[in-house]
C-alpha cells in the first residue's frame, strides 16, 4: 500500500491506473468526495513559488471537507532553523499529510523518512510526479490509447521531463526526448526508465533533433528552459535552446492535430509561440484543471486509510 507519493516510479502498476480510475471518478461525481477527509489536514511546504500547485492541493483539501496550511520559504527554513528530522516529527503529531516542494529531492525523501505522515511530492529539481499524473491523466481523457501514444518532450530534461519518462514507462508509451546536448534527462533516472518499461514495453529515445522528436507524435510536450533556481542561468540558456521552440512549423511536423502541452508557467516566444500555446491544440489549460482532480485521488488513497 503506497505511504508516500514522491516518485512515480515507486507506483505499482496498479497503483498507477488506480490513481487515473479514481481521478475519473472524482472529477465525475465530485460530491460523491465532499466529505471524505473530513476535518483532514494538510500541510503545504512551499520552498519555491507556486500558482497550481497552490491552489490545487488547498483547493481539492477544501472540496474533501478538509483544510490546508500554507507555509512559505521564511516559515519554517526547513533545514536551517530547524532540521528536516525535527519539521517531519513535529507535524506528525499535529496534521494528517504533507505536501512539499522544494529543490533538493533528498529533502522530500528525509521528510517521508523521518514522518510517519503521508508525504507528496509537489515539485523538486529533480521530479513533478503530481504534474505527470494530471498530463498521463489529460491524455487519457482526450481518449488518447497510452500504450499506443507517442509522445515528444522538447526542451530541458529536467524535473517534469523525468517524471513524464516515468509515467510513460508506467503506460507503455513511447517517449522522444530532444535537448540540447549538455541537457539530457539524468542517467539515474534513464536507468529507472528502462527498467520500469520493461513490464509495459515502453520505449524512450533521445535525441538532439527536435523534428526526429516531433515526427509521428500524436502530442508534444514542453517546459520552461530555466527552471526555478535557474534564474541567473536564463540568458545563456535562451540562446542554447532556440531551436527547441514550439512553433507552427514544428507542430506541422508532428501528427496532424497533435496535442500542445506545457505544465505551465509558459513564456510565450521562448520555449513556445503565443500562437502555438493559444491554439485549438493546446490543451494546457485542461492539464492545469486536472491537476485538481488527480492530486484529490492521490490525497484519498494516501490519508483516507488513517480516518
Ligand atoms: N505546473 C505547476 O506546478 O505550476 P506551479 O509552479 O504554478 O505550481
Ligand atoms: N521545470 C519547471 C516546472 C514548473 C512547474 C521548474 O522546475 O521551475
Amino acid at each position: 500500500m503506497l505511504e508516500d507519493f514522491i516518485s512515480i516510479h515507486d507506483l505499482t502498476l496498479y497503483e498507477f491506473s488506480q490513481v487515473l480510475d479514481l481521478t475519473q471518478e472524482i472529477k465525475t461525481h465530485p460530491q460523491r468526495f465532499r466529505n471524505k477527509l473530513n476535518r483532514k489536514i494538510l500541510a503545504m511546504i512551499f520552498q519555491k513559488p507556486s500558482l497550481r500547485t497552490r491552489m490545487t492541493f488547498e483547493v481539492g483539501m477544501l472540496q474533501l471537507g478538509g483544510e490546508a496550511v500554507y507555509l512559505g520559504p521564511s516559515d519554517i527554513q526547513m533545514g536551517t532553523r530547524e532540521s528536516i528530522h525535527d519539521v517531519g516529527q513535529n507535524l506528525e503529531r499535529w496534521i494528517d499529510g504533507v505536501m512539499i516542494r522544494t529543490f533538493d529531492h533528498q529533502d522530500v525523501l528525509d521528510l517521508a523518512e523521518s514522518s510517519a505522515i503521508p508525504v507528496i511530492n509537489g515539485l523538486t529539481d529533480l521530479l513533478h510526479p503530481c504534474q505527470a499524473m494530471a498530463d498521463f491523466f489529460t491524455l487519457k481523457e482526450k481518449r488518447i490509447d497510452l500504450t499506443n501514444l507517442k509522445l515528444a518532450y522538447l526542451g530541458d530534461g529536467n524535473n517534469v521531463c523525468h517524471s513524464l519518462l516515468l509515467a510513460a514507462a508506467k503506460t507503455g508509451t513511447r517517449i522522444a526526448v530532444a535537448t540540447p546536448p549538455g541537457y539530457e534527462p539524468k542517467e539515474e533516472i534513464l536507468k529507472i526508465v528502462e527498467q520500469d518499461g520493461k513490464e509495459t514495453g515502453s520505449t524512450f529515445t533521445l535525441t538532439h533533433d527536435p523534428e526526429e522528436a516531433v515526427q509521428e507524435a500524436a502530442a508534444v510536450y514542453t517546459d520552461v528552459w530555466a527552471s526555478m533556481g535557474q534564474e541567473e542561468e536564463k540568458e545563456e540558456r535562451a540562446k542554447i535552446f532556440t531551436p527547441f521552440q514550439v512553433n507552427k512549423t514544428l507542430m506541422a511536423k508532428a501528427k496532424p492535430d497533435a496535442f500542445f502541452m506545457h505544465c505551465l508557467p509558459a513564456h510565450r516566444g521562448e520555449e513556445v509561440t503565443a500562437e502555438v500555446i493559444n491554439s485549438s491544440q493546446s490543451v494546457v489549460f485542461d492539464q492545469a484543471e486536472n491537476r485538481l482532480h488527480v492530486q484529490k485521488a492521490i490525497m484519498l488513497l494516501l490519508m483516507r486509510k488513517k480516518s
